[in-house]
């Protein structure tokens, strides 16, 4: 978005008409925006005029309701009733500078899109107490003005950003009366009554209510919105299910790639995946891991920058995040030539069988935890097998957690909206809690051996194996949401054949 209207005047010089005589006499400034679009200083009266109309009413009629209007009724509904009598302020957040006037691409906060179904920056949604409940507002950047030149002076103005629903379709589209944000602040700052906010989202409405909140109450709101999410609804399960084929897709182009990942380096893979990602969805849900070789056992490799070298491992953790923001995370580790060498396979299969083990515990009535401590046990018990724990026994390994030299990371969480969703609950209702249908979670076991690891023989050394399935809690058991791709060491070698061709 860097195109100036008026380039040969750069934005950035000094509030003086190009051209004009130099007068020396202090001029007027222009509103920030106006220097910023680069327009200053000249605008003549005339241009102004002509942009004030001539334009078609393009309001939108008969609308219907978004596909997930009745859900997200729902969840205000049980929102309103955990804190009867008190403000509720959910901010979607604001656009951050990159650098001028870009912006770093928008993600909505999860709790608005969660409450709304909308994603428009700088959106507030109000809960104001009743007598019975609450009344929903959701406040919102109208139509820009184009009697005051806003359309097409302000940075934020339509002809800049492409059109914006008007509150009248907002309204209709999110079954929540629309009204205009700029009044939110002062009218936020005068209310009187117990309130609370979600905070980190936006600086503006956390101002405006400074001296009203407090960050022990604020926190309830957002521990009960996190907790209030383990449990998905109709359109959340379908929404992950869409995310899962969506990154299955996405995993068969890598694939189908990985010849041209050779030839360049992880971020072929990177490009590639998050090509799916903006097509099919809204973006990739957390930054892929595209890990290659030793790359495999930096749990967070992100940086991609690698070479991709036939007879190593290629570690994929990516998932496609929906247009409605549910992500999957889904992790494959495939052998670049196609075939695992006898030692990634050994290595492979005590992962798959650790994941194997991890899922048949994910059932209703289960602890969270058990799912761990089954995958823990078979990788311990593999590791014991290999010699590398001192003839310790498996009991004592896991008793003194010896084994997570090698397995590092928890075996799995709750996903959702955000990867590593639910993350404000308290322990008692996650991590120390019981499975519940409806409930969606990672089983991602893994193994990893450090390049200078030198307790590990050395043909272990820098090859890290994770394999990551998103797993949906059932009434009678769970599904497997990511099965579309295959995980076990033969099945993985034909589907790569098969797509290399
Ligand atoms: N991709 C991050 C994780 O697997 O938790
Ligand atoms: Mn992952
Ligand atoms: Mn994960």
């Amino acid at each position: 978005m860097a195109h100036e209207l008026t380039p040969e005047t750069p934005a950035h010089e000094s509030g003086r008409a190009a051209g004009a005589k130099d007068t020396r006499e202090p001029i007027e400034q222009p509103p920030i925006e106006q220097r910023r679009n680069g327009l200053y200083p000249e605008i003549s009266d005339e241009l102004a005029q002509s942009m004030r109309s001539g334009w078609a009413d393009t309001e939108l009629h008969g609308l219907e309701p978004i596909a997930q209007a009745a859900h997200t009724e729902r969840r205000r509904a049980a929102l309103s009733a955990r804190f009867p009598g008190e403000r509720l302020v959910i901010p979607a957040g604001n656009l951050r500078t990159r650098s001028n006037d870009t912006e770093y691409a928008f993600r909505a906060g999860t709790e608005y899109a969660y409450l709304t179904g909308d994603q428009s920056h700088d959106g507030v949604l109000v809960l104001e107490p009743t007598a019975d409940g609450h009344t929903a507002t959701v406040h919102l950047r109208p139509r820009s003005n184009r009697e005051n030149g806003e359309f097409w002076l302000d940075g934020q103005g339509e002809l800049w950003v492409g059109r914006r629903h008007s509150l009248a379709e907002a309204a209709r589209l999110l079954g929540i009366p629309a009204e205009d944000v700029r009044e939110l602040p002062g009218r936020l700052r005068e209310a009187t009554g117990p309130v609370r906010v979600v905070r980190g989202h936006d600086a503006g409405i956390e101002s405006a209510l400074t001296d009203k909140v407090t960050a022990e109450r604020d926190e309830e709101l957002r521990v009960f919105l996190s907790e209030a999410r383990l449990v998905k609804d109709e359109f959340e399960i379908a929404e992950l299910r869409k995310a899962c084929d969506a990154t299955a897709r996405g995993f068969e182009d890598v694939v189908r790639v990985l010849d041209r990942a050779e030839a360049t380096s992880e971020r072929y893979v990177e490009g590639t995946f998050f090509l799916r990602a903006r097509v099919e969805g809204n973006d990739v849900g957390y930054g892929s891991i595209c890990a290659a070789g030793p790359h495999a056992t930096t749990l967070h490799w992100v940086r991609n920058d690698g070479p991709v070298r036939p007879g190593e491992l290629l570690l994929l953790d990516a998932g496609v995040e929906t247009t409605e923001l549910y992500t999957a995370d889904v992790t494959r580790t495939l052998p670049v030539n196609g075939r695992f060498s006898a030692v990634q396979r050994r290595i492979y299969d005590a992962v798959y069988e650790a994941q194997e083990a991890g899922i048949a515990a994910v059932r209703p009535g289960a602890l969270f935890r058990d799912f761990h401590d089954a995958a823990q046990r078979v990788l311990a018990t593999r590791l014991v097998e290999w010699g590398l724990l001192d003839g310790l026994d498996v009991e004592k390994v896991l008793e003194l957690g010896l084994q997570r030299r090698w397995t590092l990371h928890g075996t799995g969480h709750m996903l959702g909206m955000d990867v590593h969703d639910c993350a404000a609950a308290r322990r008692a209702s996650y991590v120390a809690g019981t499975l519940e249908p409806g409930m969606c979670l990672t089983v991602e076991p893994g193994l990893y051996f450090q390049a200078d690891d030198l307790t590990v023989p050395e043909e272990y050394r820098g090859i890290g194996v994770r394999i990551e399935d998103d797993i949906l809690v059932t009434e009678d058991g769970n599904r497997n949401l990511s099965a579309a791709l295959p995980r076990r060491a033969d099945e993985v070698e034909t589907w790569m054949a098969r797509l290399r061709g």
